[in-house]
């Protein structure tokens, strides 16, 4: 059997064609902050500013040099925060070294309501509360979240892993899932055996970077997978998920790439959306 594959191309270009008219109605505006020349953070912020271009969002890359200092990024984010033309800004990680350890500071930094990345503990506190509190939520788990319904997976009562417990990713996707009357078991680098959770579940979500970390000799068939790694290797891309063995046993399965890649960016623009409309709401 080979399963349906969860194409999130496709699903992201469909979201982005239903906001198109709401962008050309708000006219909101994202500020893409960049400090250096990380290769990896310059492709993503490419695919962001296609992503805008396709819905006509306006759009700023403010990119800054590698030597740019603590107070100076503040200074711009206090500026981002004051500056009522911009709907919405994210500062991209990882930052250069000297910057990596005041990341928690940088995003405390960020006002609530511009913040798009939904990295803010307002916003991430928020969805702890219930789905109409996932008012900006991480773009990621949000965009898994959307893929999964637009192919009618259900949530409620089923086993759900994931794998990888970061703030950005694993510990909000487990709590959209709970949100959602799923029964969540969350994994990370500590637990003891993994294959016993990921056997056993009827939705696997995985966000290490660890490519093929998941082997089809640990899922049960039938599984919904999601793989949401994404590691540079010489054969290109590669997700965490043995790709062509677990689709062997799996119902469905989304590629890397081509999966949750677009759905993220396309989550982005929907927060900016969402963004310009509370803020209209408030004016
Ligand atoms: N680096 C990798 N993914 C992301 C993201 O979604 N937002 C930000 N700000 N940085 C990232």
């Amino acid at each position: 059997m080979s399963a349906l594959l969860l194409d999130g191309r496709l699903v992201a270009a469909e979201l982005l064609t239903s906001l198109q008219k709401d962008v050309a109605d708000l006219d909101p505006k994202l500020v893409v902050v960049q400090v250096g020349e990380d290769p990896a953070s310059s492709s993503y912020i490419r695919q962001k500013i296609k992503s805008c271009d396709a819905v006509k969002m306006r759009h700023q890359h403010l990119h800054l040099p590698e030597e740019t200092n603590l107070d100076d990024l503040m200074t711009i984010i206090n500026d981002l925060n004051n500056d009522d033309d911009v709907t919405g800004f994210i500062v991209q990680l990882p930052l250069p070294k000297h910057l990596n350890e005041f990341v928690p500071q940088i995003i405390r930094q960020i006002d609530p309501k511009k913040d798009v990345d939904g990295f803010s503990a307002y916003n991430i506190g928020k969805m702890f509360l219930s789905t109409e509190f996932e008012h900006l939520p991480p773009a990621t788990p949000s965009g898994v979240i959307t893929l999964l319904e637009h192919y009618d997976i259900p949530f409620e009562g089923k086993n759900v892993t994931v794998v990888g417990h970061s703030n950005t990713v694993g510990k909000p996707l487990t709590t959209m899932f709970l949100n959602r009357n799923a029964t969540v078991t969350t994994c990370n680098v500590y637990t003891k055996d993994l294959a016993h959770h990921t056997k056993d579940a009827d939705i696997l979500c995985v966000a290490v970077g660890k490519p093929n970390l998941i082997t089809a000799d640990m899922v049960k068939d039938g599984v919904v997978v999601v793989d949401i790694g994404i590691t540079k290797t010489e054969n290109g891309l590669c997700g965490d998920v043995d790709f062509e063995a677990v689709k062997e046993k799996a119902y469905a399965i989304s590629p890397v790439p081509g999966g949750v890649g677009p759905m993220t960016v396309a989550s982005l623009i929907r927060n900016c959306v969402r963004a310009k409309k509370r803020q209209l709401e408030l004016s």
